[in-house]
């Protein structure tokens, strides 16, 4: 399968921005063969997405690029006052969702439980997910790598039905390196991604083998290469070094 080079915008870029930061892009990647073999993703901030659809839509040349938002509510609609609806990012063109990232769960207190609630929704209501995974610096010293890997990745087993390699990625993200310029040594991300290969392969037996799984976290134009051509290493999410479309499509086409 394809790799995956996803995108996390995070609170970044007005309407504006990110349609010009797409369009340049687009641009691009349509300049470099290595671009087709690539599945391009960006999860964009909620606003921009109706107007960044377009552009996506545009984009042509073999280039595989869709758009997915970074959070939603797991219901159809009603009293969640601030939230968004797996069918409001429907409606605007969203085709992945983003779940589980340490940001959700650690600033704004995601549970595990909801964590699950939500990967559910979102494949019922026909969305792709990516599910972020990672453990904390002190969880990791306290030598829980493992553990916490597999407390994450439990809820899991009851949508075996429900995900598939093309519907569903993983992003293993170790929290001490998103956003920190703290990139995992490369023993590390092989160990951990081993790690979660073996739980997949554990829950989901044969399917287990072809989910992909991301690699995240300071994830930079200098060090992708070395990172996608890792064993398990099937793409990666990029926080920061994915603002500008230069970066990124370097990062892309690594
Ligand atoms: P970073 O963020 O690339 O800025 O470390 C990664 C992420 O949060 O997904």
């Amino acid at each position: 399968m394809a790799k995956l080079m996803a995108a996390n915008w995070k609170m970044y870029k007005t309407r504006t921005d990110a349609c010009e930061t797409l369009t340049a892009l687009c641009a691009l990647l349509q300049q470099s063969p290595m671009a087709q073999e690539r599945e391009v993703l960006i999860f964009s901030p909620f606003t921009a997405i109706a107007e960044a659809v377009k552009v996506v839509e545009q984009c042509g040349n073999g280039i595989q690029l869709s758009l997915g938002a970074q959070n939603f509510y797991p219901a159809v609609e009603g009293a969640f006052t601030g939230e968004i609806s797996p069918a409001m990012l429907k409606d605007v063109g969203a085709t992945w969702v983003l779940v589980g990232h340490s940001e959700r769960r650690h600033v704004f207190g995601e549970s595990l439980s909801l964590v699950q609630d939500k990967t559910a929704y979102a494949l019922e209501q026909g969305f792709n997910v990516v599910f972020c995974v990672g453990e904390s610096l002190e969880e990791r010293e306290a030598g829980k790598l493992e553990a916490i890997l597999t407390q994450q990745l439990a809820s899991l087993a009851s949508l075996k039905e429900k995900l598939n390699a093309q519907n569903f990625a993983i992003a293993y993200e170790p929290v001490w390196a998103i956003g920190t310029g703290k990139v995992a040594g490369e023993q590390e991300i092989l160990e951990a991604h081993a790690i979660v290969r073996k739980i997949l392969q554990n829950i989901f037996s044969e399917k287990g083998s072809q989910l992909r799984i991301l690699y995240g976290g300071s994830v930079k134009p200098d060090n992708a290469a070395a990172i996608v051509a890792l064993d398990n290493v099937d793409g990666v999410l990029v926080g920061g070094a994915s603002l500008q479309a230069e970066s990124f499509a370097r990062i892309v086409t690594a």
